[in-house]
């Protein structure tokens, strides 16, 4: 029924293009999709549909498609392996997006922590229906690849939880179409926190500079954000009574360095914290840099960027299409 490309199990991710990619989201998502490619056919999207659920500058959303894709390549998604999409290129996702919103009951909506958390800070203003129905979308782009696991940050689990209630809802009404996606968290890095404020996640929406690393950033800029970070009264590193703060730099280190966690504790315990963001600091512009001219290397290909996305639609879109075809004629509605 469904065409696979290989015979290995599907992956789908996505990430929004908007506002500045952050640490968070290279620990909690990219980092891991790079490591996936060989034992999974992969499917990467940005997510450009899920971006206008609030409003774009729509020069600034085009921009950003192609720096997104480039940060992708420069992560490491190999082209040859995975496929890259743009989510508004393959007409399928806003198709199904609609299928599955007529088997989504309102009431799970609203009860989703990140709809009411942007809503909250909207008061007043008039908030997009797109708002609410953002998972129902995030639950097409994963069911129209059968995908069969979800890699993603901590704050996307619920959605996941979602997409596989929406799945099984369709497979009682309409019978078995759908499998069921298991999400897969990252063991460290699933929830990078602010810099600023340790006790909120590291947001791409929050404008304090002192907040998230992004991974544009010049190093000198990152290595004066982690110097700064907040930590708390301790003199030192202590694993049994650290703060949020100190726990926050030592995940972004370990996710970086993939040392276990014996090699943390031995290296780490009772380090000063002036010397312990040193380290950290240098670990992630490190990291970073040959990241970074990576990156600009492929934003001086013209041309190069478009081909790779044209070439991931492409390779996509048969199987969308064939999902799409499957659902129509199990909800008895018109396919040509
Ligand atoms: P978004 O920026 O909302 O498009 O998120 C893209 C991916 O990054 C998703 O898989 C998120 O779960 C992940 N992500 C976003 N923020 C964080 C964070 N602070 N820590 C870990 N993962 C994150
Ligand atoms: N909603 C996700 C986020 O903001 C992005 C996303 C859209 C996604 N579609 C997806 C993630 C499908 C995983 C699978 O982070």
């Amino acid at each position: 029924m469904f065409t696979p490309l290989t015979m290995r199990p599907r992956v789908l991710s996505g990430i929004q293009p908007s506002g500045n990619l952050h640490i968070g989201n290279y620990l909690g998502a990219l980092k891991n999709w790079v490591a996936m490619q060989h034992g999974y056919e992969c499917v990467f999207c940005i997510v450009d549909l899920h971006a206008i659920t609030v409003y774009q500058k729509p020069e600034e959303l085009r921009a950003k498609i192609l720096e997104i894709a480039a940060l992708f390549l420069a992560s490491g998604i190999d082209p040859k392996l995975s496929s890259m999409v743009v989510q508004s290129m393959v007409p399928a996702h806003a198709e199904l997006a609609w299928l599955l919103t007529c088997v989504t009951p309102v009431g799970w909506l609203y009860r989703m922590t990140q709809f009411k958390a942007k809503t909250e800070s909207m008061e007043g203003s008039s908030i997009g229906d797109g708002l609410l129905q953002y998972p129902v979308l995030m639950a097409a782009d994963i069911l129209l690849y059968q995908a069969a696991v979800v890699p993603v940050g901590e704050d996307q689990a619920q959605h996941l939880e979602l997409a596989r209630d929406i799945a099984q809802r369709f497979n009682s009404l309409y019978g078995d179409t759908f499998v069921m996606p298991a999400t897969s968290l990252p063991s460290v890095g699933a929830r990078v926190m602010g810099l600023d404020d340790p006790t909120k996640k590291m947001s791409k929406s929050e404008k304090g500079s002192g907040h998230a690393i992004a991974l544009l950033d010049a190093p000198a800029d990152m290595r004066k954000k982690i110097m700064r970070a907040t930590t708390d009264s301790n003199p030192h590193i202590d694993f049994e009574t650290m703060g949020p703060g100190v726990a926050n730099l030592l995940s972004i280190f370990q996710a970086i360095s993939e040392w276990p966690d014996d090699q943390m504790k031995n290296h780490f315990s009772g380090m000063r914290y002036g010397d312990f963001k040193k380290q950290v600091a240098n670990a992630v512009a490190e990291h970073l840099e040959p990241f970074q001219q990576r990156y600009n290397q492929i934003r001086q290909e013209p041309g190069y960027l478009e081909s790779v996305l044209r070439e991931g639609a492409g390779r996509v879109s048969p199987i969308a299409n064939s999902t799409v075809r499957t659902v129509k004629q199990r909800m008895g509605i018109y396919t040509e």
